[in-house]
């Protein structure tokens, strides 16, 4: 387990940010808001620093992480774009997007970033807060998502202390995350572009800028992402989805109004960009309500499978999903 610390809660601006990048150069940990989620920062450079995210997170092994960057440029630095990746880049970033790209030869990288892998995933972030922390760091950051390993992605700096206090540096507040749900993640590595993980930007806006659709990961790449291990993002209740059966006295996380039901509504007015927004934080504070109430479930409305919707069913079935070493026939 890593040393306890006094997790500092730093501002959004000028003093926060320098101090921020001053522990990032001492190879510290900071989380930092992005337009997703929060992500947990290190310097992508150092090998210490990297290692301290696994141990911080309590991740059980050695998943590649993304490396964010400011620009273009910066990226070009560590991968080789094909020319749908050009095309890709050039049309989202800045933006809630990741291209998982060939590393290129002597990319100035931790290699426990990449996980020894011969790829790299990269993303330019659109939060101000994000980019204004890169150019007072002035080098690439890893950040994962800034929670404890398998467990719900944090859109507010409150959700990280509660998941990591005591185990990074600081964490900066910049309030909720606008998106909600983690970056859309395409690999293009082997002249295809591959959907690995649904996200902040619809696939349908990516198959439109390439003008041809989108291909399945191949098995060895969905090995090495954790959002791709069955259950991720998992609260403590278990959640029930497409649930359409009234019972008595239950928990929702509906779709649409509640309409008298008790819980929360992901959107009144079933708005995807909307509904995406409040997936992590209604899922942080119905498991806190279920477990106060005595409850042992959430029953969840169906959301439409377009769009977003894609990237909302994906997280949902996720924290669904049963737990490794959980035996569900038991409890039905
Ligand atoms: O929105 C986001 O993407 C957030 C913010 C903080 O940027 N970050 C995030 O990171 O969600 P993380 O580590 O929780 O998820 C990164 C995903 C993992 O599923 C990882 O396996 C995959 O990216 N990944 C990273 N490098 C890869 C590579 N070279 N090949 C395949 N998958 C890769
Ligand atoms: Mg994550």
């Amino acid at each position: 387990t890593p040393p306890s610390e006094n997790t500092i809660r730093l501002g959004d601006t000028g003093r926060g940010l320098r101090a921020a990048a001053a522990m990032l150069r001492d190879g510290r940990l900071v989380a930092f808001p992005t337009e997703t989620v929060y992500g947990l920062g290190a310097d992508a450079t150092d090998a210490r620093a990297v290692a301290a995210i696994f141990a911080a997170k309590g991740r059980p092994r050695f998943n590649p992480l993304i490396v964010h960057v400011p620009d273009l440029a910066a990226a070009e630095a560590l991968a080789e774009f094909d020319h749908d990746a050009q095309i890709l880049a050039d049309a989202f970033w800045p933006g809630p997007l990741t291209l998982v790209l060939p590393r290129r030869a002597g990319a100035p990288l931790a290699d426990l970033v990449t996980a020894g892998l011969p790829s790299v995933a990269l993303r330019v972030p659109a939060h101000p807060v994000a980019r204004a922390l890169l150019r007072a760091f002035g080098g690439p950051l890893a950040g994962p998502s800034a929670n404890a390993s398998g467990r719900i992605s944090p859109t507010t700096a409150d959700h990280v202390l509660h998941s990591l206090g005591g185990r990074i540096a600081g964490v900066i507040d910049a309030g909720p995350t606008g998106v909600g749900v983690e970056s859309t993640i395409i690999g293009v590595t082997d002249g295809v572009p591959r959907l690995l993980r649904p996200g902040g930007l619809p696939a349908e806006a990516i198959e439109a800028a390439l003008r041809r659709p989108l291909s399945p990961p191949v098995a060895a790449e969905g090995i090495t992402a954790p959002g791709q291990l069955g259950s991720h993002y998992a609260p403590g209740v278990r959640l029930i989805l497409d649930a359409d059966v009234a019972v008595a006295g239950a928990l929702w996380l509906a779709f649409g109004p509640l309409a008298g039901r008790r819980g929360l509504s992901l959107s009144d007015s079933r708005d995807l960009t909307e509904a995406a927004a409040h997936l992590f934080a209604h899922l942080h504070a119905l498991d806190a309500e279920a477990r106060a109430a005595g409850l042992d479930r959430v029953l969840v409305d169906p959301v439409p499978e377009t769009g977003l919707g894609r990237a909302i069913n994906d997280r949902l079935r996720r924290a669904a999903a049963p737990r490794p070493g959980e035996d569900r026939a038991k409890d039905g």
